[in-house]
């Protein structure tokens, strides 16, 4: 069958405003294309970011980007693109015209590997430079996350940092108008996208600050903290999950670690560090830090709701171990990996318990007034009750009693079985090498 020919892109070897000639299509995102062009008088060569027409609703949507686009061309850091010249194309979607990096994105470095404190401290350091700048001059990107920061090698220097798209999401993301309003709701990978952005609330620099402590947690745990199948379920974590704590997990992390990515992803913005700056500066702080060993996971199911463990092993959890949770009455609900336990895990009471002691595998939720996870007939949420857990304690202890006896039982049973079937063949090969001569003889 003949091969269907590629799509050719209609903007290839056209020219845009009689300046710019486009020569290849380097990538595409959400809010458009990015092109290799040429700037015909001068020879030099750029990137072209092309955003989608959809995305002009009309005259005032062009203003606010020919806005945006000088404000950022203004900004004169090392480690944010520069921005040359904007326009729009003959069918009126906005261009800008920006230096051409060759490199690597942070987001292709994030997923290959976990990165060492001192090599993501070194790329910290210069985003924060960056940004630091933009917010002291009030500007914010407002769509930081590791696609839009590009490491290059300049002058020698590896991992060289640049900051892409700054401001870009306040002209192309949809909602209120950001530019009235100073607010602004964001749609898409909602994974570094801080609450008050999904609650549309005011945003400021410490929206980017917690853009950075998840990718600053990311790019030591090899995953971001909130994660799940829907935008809504991650939205959701951002809102109300408690930050899943590192030290005591299963990799080694500095001391104080938790700590630090707890203030910068704070919920409220108010409790966040100030400023990107302080953010770096506590990370920094952590590079003397003792080393919190990497906890061996637990490869049986942990019980929550209970003080006990079947497993009697380091009460370590990671996305791999099951979770079973005790319902009030006895039942057993099985939760899929990775479900995040409501209240501190507590260490076992009963058993030969090898391993270093207790670690919570979340911070303690406050008991939900209400709701004794007792009397509630769920999946008991907030810390349990004292009552439950001895009770829980209590028919754990039981169950386990019961399953011993049956395997008393079971055991004497099988041995008994044996015993008799044993006895069985012997006497039935006695039998017939008894009759074997007299048979002879009858012959
Ligand atoms: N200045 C640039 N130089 C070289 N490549 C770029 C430049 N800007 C963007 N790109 C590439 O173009 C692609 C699309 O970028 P973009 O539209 O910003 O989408 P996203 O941020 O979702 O990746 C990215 O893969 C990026 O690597
Ligand atoms: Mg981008």
């Amino acid at each position: 069958m003949p091969q269907k020919p590629a799509k050719v892109d209609p903007r290839i070897n056209q020219k845009l405003d009689g300046r710019y000639l486009l020569l290849e299509l380097l990538g595409e995102g959400g809010s458009g294309k990015v092109y290799l062009g040429r700037h015909v008088q001068l020879g030099k060569r750029v990137a072209v970011k092309v955003l989608h027409r959809s995305l002009v609703h009309d005259e005032r949507s062009v203003e606010r980007f020919r806005k945006e686009a000088q404000s950022v061309a203004n900004l004169d850091n090392p480690h944010i693109i520069q921005v040359f010249d904007y326009g729009q194309a003959p069918d009126g979607s906005p261009y800008i015209a920006m230096e051409l990096l060759q490199g690597e994105s942070f987001a292709s470095r994030l997923n290959a590997r976990r990165l060492p404190l001192d090599e993501l401290l070194a790329i910290l350091t210069q985003i924060v430079d960056g940004l630091g700048e933009a917010h002291a001059l009030g500007f914010v990107h407002r769509d930081l996350r590791p696609r839009n920061i590009m490491l290059i090698e300049r002058e020698g220097q590896k991992d060289y940092v640049k900051i892409l798209d700054f401001g870009l999401a306040k002209i192309v993301r949809p909602g209120s108008d950001p530019s009235v309003s100073g607010v602004g709701f964001v749609m898409g990978d909602p994974t570094y996208s801080a609450p008050e952005q999904m609650k549309a609330q005011k945003i400021d620099g410490r929206t980017d600050l917690y853009a950075l402590g998840i990718m600053t947690y990311q790019a030591l745990a090899g995953q971001p903290p909130f994660s799940g199948n829907t935008v809504f379920e991650v939205m959701g974590k951002h809102l109300d999950s408690p930050v899943p704590p590192l030290e005591g997990s299963a990799i080694a992390v500095p001391r104080g670690i938790d700590a630090v990515l707890c203030r910068a992803l704070a919920k409220n913005p108010q409790d966040r560090f100030p400023t990107v700056l302080m953010f770096l500066e506590a990370l920094l702080a952590l590079r003397d830090a003792p080393e919190v060993s990497p906890q061996k996971p637990a490869r049986h199911p942990v019980f929550f709701g209970t003080t006990s463990y079947l497993n009697l092993q380091p009460p370590t959890r990671n996305d791999q171990t099951p979770v079973l949770a005790r319902m009030p009455g006895g039942g057993v609900l099985h939760l899929p990996p990775g479900t995040p336990l409501p209240g501190p895990v507590a260490p076992p009471v009963s058993g030969p318990v090898a391993g270093p002691p207790a670690t919570p595998a979340a911070p303690a939720a406050p008991a939900a007034p209400g709701a004794d996870p007792a009397t509630s007939g769920g999946i008991p949420l907030g810390a349990p009750s004292q009552t439950f857990l001895a009770r829980e304690e209590e028919l754990l202890h039981l169950r386990m009693q019961e399953a011993a006896r049956t395997r008393r039982t079971w055991t004497v049973l099988v041995l008994l079985g044996a015993a008799l079937i044993g006895g069985a063949v012997w006497g039935i090969t006695r039998c017939s090498s008894e009759e074997d001569p007299d048979r002879k003889s009858v012959v």
